[in-house]
């Protein structure tokens, strides 16, 4: 009798442990781009774990209309036409504007056909949506994935610094240390594009998470991640394959690398499995100056300086961790 009762005690108990999934209340700030649609799409098909309550765009990769149009068809390729998409920044705070067509193509996005989106843009600019959305946030309850320059969450902090009240954490895709820059030797892309953003956010004293080239250089593609892609068979594994196999080429020639990374992918990554990555926190500073080191981020690995620790700097990540996921939640869409 004993043996049964604690049979049936364990299988209650087991019964009883539920997987406890965080879920955030996301904002995700972007300039589709390439790996940014991946990320939409990822983050999109991760409702469980994600609760996307606006995309907001900026001007980067391309310009802002072309960043605007892609983050709506990100949305429609995930069937997600309810999450609202607010235009922001169409510019950088001071420096003269880049873009990075050389790497996504005159439409923003390589390897695909692109269309005019049936949903339009939600009415009202991004800045505004975030300062409303941030200051009326319940404390600390609101996670930011920054996949672009960091323009808008830059001017919504200069307008209205107390918006941090309502920001959770902010994770960014941008800088480099380890691996060294992709704009120079020491500047990555996001920062470089507007460092003095970089710099106010930084300042902001919020939760801070780096996803820099450090780790995002590490979780490349290969014939055998992208053949898993493709065997989904359906509209979202053919898209991601056909933009990664264009994407790619560049980086892979650029570096001598055998696969190119999915830089932006890599932060929904971290928010819907953090245990697939290691870092540290650490100081980092961000270089405006003109010259040589514009738009690097010195990274304090070995805390040479005692700094405060403002950043946490993530340096590895499981690759197919990584597209082991991003494969099963592509199979969740159309
Ligand atoms: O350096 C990589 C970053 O710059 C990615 O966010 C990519 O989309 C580009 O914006
Ligand atoms: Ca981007």
């Amino acid at each position: 009798m004993h043996q049964l009762r604690s049979v049936i005690f364990v299988s209650l108990l087991s019964a009883a442990v539920v997987q406890i999934v965080e879920r955030h209340d996301l904002i995700i700030d972007t300039d589709p781009g390439a790996d940014d649609v991946v990320a939409l799409l990822l983050a999109l098909a991760s409702p469980d774990e994600l609760n996307v309550l606006a995309i907001t765009t900026v001007a980067g990769n391309v310009r802002l209309d072309k960043t605007s149009r892609n983050a709506r068809l990100a949305r429609e390729w995930a069937g997600r036409e309810e999450v609202p998409v607010y235009a922001g920044a169409s510019k950088p705070l001071v420096r003269t504007p880049i873009y990075a067509e050389n790497m996504h193509g005159k439409e923003g996005l390589p390897g695909v056909a692109v269309h005019e989106p049936k949903v339009g843009m939600a009415k009202g600019n991004a800045v505004d949506y975030l300062i409303e959305t941030l200051s009326k946030a319940a404390p600390h309850s609101i996670t930011l994935a920054m996949l672009g320059p960091q323009t808008n969450m830059a001017l919504a902090l200069m307008q209205a610094p107390e918006i941090t009240q309502g920001i959770k954490e902010i994770v960014v895709m941008g800088g480099a240390h380890f691996n060294g820059g992709n704009m120079s030797p020491v500047a990555e892309f996001n920062i470089y594009a507007d460092p003095h953003a970089a710099q106010i956010v930084l300042a902001s004293d919020v939760k801070l998470t780096y996803i820099p080239l450090d780790v995002t250089h590490k979780i490349l593609t290969s014939e055998q991640r992208l053949k898993q892609i493709a065997g989904l068979n359906n509209q979202a594994g053919m898209l991601v394959c056909g933009i990664l196999n264009e994407y790619v080429k560049a980086d892979m020639a650029h570096y001598g690398l055998p696969g190119g990374p999915v830089h932006d992918a890599s932060v929904i990554a971290y928010l819907l499995k953090p245990e697939l990555f290691t870092g540290k926190q650490i100081n980092v500073v961000i270089d405006s100056r003109e010259g040589i080191t514009f738009g690097q981020t010195l990274a304090d690995w070995y805390d040479t300086l005692k700094q405060d620790k403002n950043v946490f700097w993530v340096k590895n990540g499981d690759a197919q961790g990584f597209f082991n996921l991003l494969t099963a939640r592509l199979s969740r869409l159309k």
